[in-house]
């Protein structure tokens, strides 16, 4: 809804869509931009008609295939593919546009090589995918996976027309450590509230700023080490080259982007000095909406 409402003409919803909420919201997006969204099983298909037709809208829908997560999505060769093909052409108010794939199972792995084999290898289970359609009578137009850790080696797989890369945008340390060229670019701000001993000092950011799933944030800091978060307080080990004191401020890059931004209402975001504050409008959609 906030990107329909920011005027971007071409929005795909990667995710299945069941919830009464969720379902208003995309046929209020659809009033505003072309939407598409992703299926694996008919009831969403049922779901998403009915609320197209009854909204007067008309949804784009992928098939979602599984190349190997386990998360969602139907087997690539399973003959379900080409049955919900058929259930979406059924649907007066829906247009079969092709296939999602996302392969959040190759995106970390930290070999590099490892990465493209296993891209190179989504990309010929999608294309199996794809030859069963096409013999059905279905044509897929939009073929969209991929993400941050595999932008290359999916591109260079040469299946997909659409690459679904999110975190590239600000980064965090997971992807930074596995090696992606790709410059940080959101920090958390903290602040020394206390030290009281040489060896250890506390900030005022814990789990309520700054999410934890992959690890503590990094410190740019030297010598200071994040080693523990409560609920408002984290925990720094310092050596005897860090030089901290109460008062003092300390950048933190998250371990994971996604949860930690949306722990926020807004960012602060500095371009040539000057400084903006831009919100994080996405949060709290269900709250403002009256749907
Ligand atoms: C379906 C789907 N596509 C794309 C992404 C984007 O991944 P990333 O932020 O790692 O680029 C995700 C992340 O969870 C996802 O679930």
């Amino acid at each position: 809804m906030v990107l329909a409402r920011a005027g971007f003409a071409d929005i795909l919803v990667a995710n299945e869509i069941v919830e009464r909420l969720d379902l208003d919201l995309i046929a209020a997006a659809a009033r505003l931009a072309a939407l598409t969204v992703v299926v694996d099983h008919p009831i969403q298909v049922a779901r998403i008609s009915s609320t197209a037709s009854s909204s007067g809208v008309r949804i784009g829908v992928l098939i979602d295939v599984d190349p190997g997560l386990g998360r969602t999505g139907v087997a690539f060769d399973s003959p379900e593919v080409v049955e919900l093909a058929r259930a979406i052409a059924r649907c007066d108010s829906l247009v079969f546009r092709g296939i999602q794939a996302y392969e959040g199972h190759v995106v970390l792995q930290r070999d590099p090589e490892v990465r493209r084999v296993m891209s190179w290898q989504v990309a010929r289970l999608i294309e199996a995918a794809i030859s069963n359609l096409q013999r059905a009578g279905f044509d897929c137009e939009l073929i969209s996976g991929g993400g941050t850790g595999t932008i290359q080696p999916a591109i260079s797989a040469g299946v997909l027309t659409e690459i679904q890369a999110g975190s590239y945008v600000l980064m965090d340390t997971t992807y930074a450590d596995i090696g992606l060229e790709l410059e940080q670019a959101v920090f958390g701000v903290a602040t020394v509230i206390s030290r009281r001993s040489a060896s250890s000092a506390a900030i005022n950011a814990g789990t309520k700023s700054m999410n934890t799933d992959k690890g503590m944030p990094r410190v740019l800091t030297a010598g200071a080490r994040l080693v523990g978060m409560g609920d408002e307080h984290g925990r720094l080990a310092l050596d005897r080259t860090a030089n901290l004191d109460v008062g003092d401020r300390v950048l933190l890059v998250p371990s994971h982007l996604d949860p930690t931004v949306n722990l926020h209402d807004v960012l602060l975001v500095e371009s040539h000095g000057d400084l903006a504050v831009w919100r994080i409008d996405g949060r709290r959609m269900y709250m403002e909406e009256e749907v």
